[in-house]
């Protein structure tokens, strides 16, 4: 089968990657070839394997070029974050709205040619939840929450869910969308984005750096791994659509939890030493922001799935720490420090 992996080259698309290559087969079919379309170079690592193709570059450039390809599976995960879409209107329309729907016409043409339809799952996000004034926020977003995004990025995000929706009611596909929760603890440099911090107070200690947390110990959010997204992705796109249950999107499972008890976990897992670089300086900017945010979600149709969340938090710094010894011991410095 042919698999399609937009935003392959990101955080979560290289690990889903990695993890269809490493499995072979996707819903019992062996993977012949894999495409990674993103606008920046998959890691090397994923293009030294014979079944993968990296295509660079806009995905709304590379959507026409798509038409005739015959793609049994899509993973559509390229998207502008919810920063660069409050920095830039056009940007984050074109990348998140005019991309997704130009794949999906791609996709939709090649089963007017007679193919069937392509399968695809779609990283949507928590972000589609926010408190309206008409529509105030529960304490835990559920799968039946009634989504009032307050950012761009969120909008995108809903209408894209609905575009897919519609999409699969005509036939033109077989799509599913999940909602992403934050993924924490994402490697590399802090990356501007308003949840930053969540990966910020448990990367830069693990890396001997000092780190700053912008908002109260007391704040809280729904938080995953990258591993277990990865599982939710794969998971959404095997299930029977009876299995998922209508065309709307589902939650994935997250931990409801405070930065207190985050910051525990980390002196559990690495000691007082780490847990002593992390300090307290309010941003009123990024503490705002995030007051707007679901302090907890629940994912009772992933759980039908067979999705669970982590059993802490602890063992989500431990998989972190685990995938830093095999590819960038060096981010892990300030650990024995
Ligand atoms: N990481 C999280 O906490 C989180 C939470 C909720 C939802 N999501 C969603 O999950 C998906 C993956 O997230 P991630 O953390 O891996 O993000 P990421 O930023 O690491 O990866 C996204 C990839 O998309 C590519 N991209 C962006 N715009 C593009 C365009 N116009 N054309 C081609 N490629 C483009 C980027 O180059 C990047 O490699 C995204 O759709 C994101 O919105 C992520």
């Amino acid at each position: 089968m042919k698999i399609l992996i937009t935003g392959g080259a990101g955080f979560v698309g290289a690990r889903l990657a990695q993890r269809l290559l490493a499995r072979g087969t996707l819903g019992g079919q062996r993977i012949t070839q894999l495409v990674i379309a993103d606008q920046a170079a998959a890691p090397a690592a994923l293009l030294a394997d014979a079944r993968v193709q990296g295509r660079v570059g806009a995905l709304l450039a590379q959507a026409e070029g798509l038409r005739d390809e015959a793609f049994d599976g899509v993973f559509h995960l390229a998207s502008a974050v919810s920063g660069e879409c409050e920095a830039d209107f056009e940007l984050g329309l074109r990348s998140n709205l005019d991309s997704t729907r130009a794949l999906l016409d791609a996709l939709r043409h090649r089963r007017e040619q007679g193919a069937p339809p392509a399968r695809l799952v779609f990283s949507s996000s928590v972000a589609v939840f926010g408190p309206d004034p008409a529509v105030p926020l529960p304490p835990v977003v559920a799968d039946d929450t009634l989504p009032t995004p307050q950012t761009s990025y969120g909008t995108h995000k809903l209408i894209c869910e609905q575009l897919i929706a519609d999409y699969t009611r005509k036939g033109y596909l077989d799509g599913r969308a999940a909602r992403l929760m934050t993924v924490t603890v994402r490697p590399g440099r802090p990356n501007g984005a308003a949840s930053s911090f969540f990966s910020g107070i448990i990367r830069e200690p693990l890396a001997g750096e000092a780190s700053l947390c912008p908002v109260d110990a007391t704040v809280s959010h729904p938080v995953t791994s990258v591993g277990n997204t990865v599982d939710g992705l794969i998971a959404v796109y095997e299930a029977s659509r009876e299995a998922f249950g209508g065309r709307t999107a589902l939650n994935l499972p997250a931990i409801n939890i405070t930065v207190q008890r985050m910051l525990d976990a980390l002196q559990a897992v690495a000691g007082p030493r780490v847990r002593e670089r992390v300090r307290f300086e309010r941003d009123e900017r990024i503490a705002g922001i995030v007051a707007n945010w679901p302090k907890g979600a629940s994912a009772a149709r992933a759980a039908k799935l067979g999705l669970k969340p982590e059993p802490n938090f602890e063992a989500i710094i431990e998989q972190y720490i685990a995938d830093c010894r095999a590819t960038n011991p060096a981010a892990l410095k300030g650990l024995d420090a």
